[in-house]
């Protein structure tokens, strides 16, 4: 089959690969028909190098049709139409049935200390062949899968896999008071996605970016938003101005490790991802490479006694945490990796009746896999006004 591999920083190929097979009998494969390319591709594609291996497979938000179930799987038939979560649970353990998705105690990685397994997603999460592809291997195909109807076009459905689930947990953890206000960092997919479920809840959003595409869209769709070039290192008193002095009630980081602000350490970030992996792994995992640029943004935002929700991923160990403005502040944080199966039987009912949430016309951009490698460097660059990627495999 042909899928994505990596081969080396900003270097991934379309190449072909043997077709995976059942390995276990609750596996099932499935045909991939539209995957999604996501801002944490963009993390493996510039400073995650060190873990991963030439020839890996990336992609962890595809859905398609199975094409094949091993004799243990009873929940699922060949021609099922299913969306796949990027976490790899077993929905069965400790972690899952509390709604711990990405802490899921099958999968997690003991080697890396890390949680739940993750489709084309480093070593660190497992090392699993990733859903950029024509064909994917699916474990606990009884229970990992979510079956989705027939009908609606695979848009509907595909932001599932992550997008959704992510942006709906952003949100829910933001936990914003009845007639209050959010402010989301970052108006990527993860963002934009976020913005929308808080205003279908009522939620007054104040959106920031710096790429004037993504923020005429949040605009266009009800959110305040501000451009974080116009207002420079004074973004905290360009937003308690909106907001009566005080600041919102909550900040949605949905930036992460890639943000721009920090030359320093994009300086660092640079070097990483040209070191020989023996030196660079320990660096990335416990010296300070850190960009964090869009926290420390959330946290001066954030009016005092608010909630900070970090959907961004970040790495590194060694950059200092403004505690003393933190603890003063009197902060919550809440993080982590979406827990997909978390939010799936809440999110579901939404798409199946109609698009709530325009998904139908989210992606800017929809291309064959065989132009992937194009696609991502259009992504990172922000060129061409992309937000989001589909493949068609
Ligand atoms: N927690 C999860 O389960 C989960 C799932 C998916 C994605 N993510 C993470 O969410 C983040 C966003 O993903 P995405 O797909 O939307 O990616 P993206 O890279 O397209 O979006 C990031 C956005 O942040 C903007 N930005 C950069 N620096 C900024 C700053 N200082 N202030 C405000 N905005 C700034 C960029 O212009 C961009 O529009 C990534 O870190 C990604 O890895 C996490
Ligand atoms: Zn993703
Ligand atoms: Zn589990």
């Amino acid at each position: 089959m042909r899928a994505l591999t990596w081969h080396g920083k900003r270097d991934v190929r379309v190449d072909t690969v043997p077709d995976p097979t059942i390995e276990r009998p609750d596996d099932v494969i499935v045909r991939v028909t539209t995957t999604g390319l996501c801002g944490s591709d963009l993390h493996l594609y510039e400073v995650l190098g060190p873990f991963l291996d030439s020839g890996d497979i990336l992609g962890h938000e595809p859905m398609g049709v199975v094409e094949e179930v091993g004799p243990a799987v009873t929940e699922l038939s060949v021609g099922d139409r299913v969306v796949v979560p990027f976490n790899v649970s077993c929905n069965a353990c400790a972690m899952c049935t509390q709604g711990l998705q990405s802490q899921c105690e099958t999968t997690q990685v003991h080697e890396h200390g890390t949680g739940a397994s993750l489709f084309g997603y480093t070593k660190l999460y497992g090392q699993v062949p990733g859903g950029q592809a024509e064909l994917l291997r699916v474990p606990f195909g009884n229970t990992l899968p979510i079956r989705v109807p027939e009908g609606p076009p695979d848009d509907r459905f595909v932001y599932l896999s992550d997008v959704l689930p992510t942006a709906w947990q952003g949100v829910a953890y933001a936990d914003v008071p009845a007639g209050g206000t959010l402010a989301v960092l970052g108006l990527g997919p993860i963002g934009d996605m976020a913005s929308r479920i808080a205003l279908h809840r009522g939620i007054r959003v104040i959106g920031v970016d710096l790429v004037g595409e993504r923020l005429d869209r949040a605009r266009a769709n009800g959110v305040e938003v501000v451009d974080a070039l116009d207002v420079d290192d004074k973004l905290g008193d360009a937003i308690r101005e909106m907001t009566g002095g005080r600041g919102p009630d909550a900040v949605i980081d949905a930036v992460g490790m890639e943000a721009h602000g920090s030359p320093i350490a994009k300086a660092a970030h640079q070097a990483v991802g040209l070191l020989p992996d023996a030196v660079a792994k320990p660096f990335m995992q416990k010296a300070g490479v850190d960009r964090l640029a869009a926290l420390l943004s959330a946290v001066d935002v954030v009016r005092r006694g608010g909630t900070i929700s970090i959907s961004g991923v970040y790495g590194g160990a060694a950059d200092p945490l403004p505690l003393l403005q933190m603890f003063d502040k009197q902060l919550q944080v809440r993080m982590g990796q979406a827990n997909v199966w978390r939010w799936v039987p809440e999110i579901l009912p939404l798409l199946a009746e109609g698009d709530a949430f325009g998904v139908e016309s989210f992606a800017t951009h929809r291309v064959p896999l065989s132009q992937a490698p194009e696609a991502y460097a259009m992504f990172q660059k922000k060129a061409d006004g992309a937000v989001k990627v589909l493949f068609s495999p």
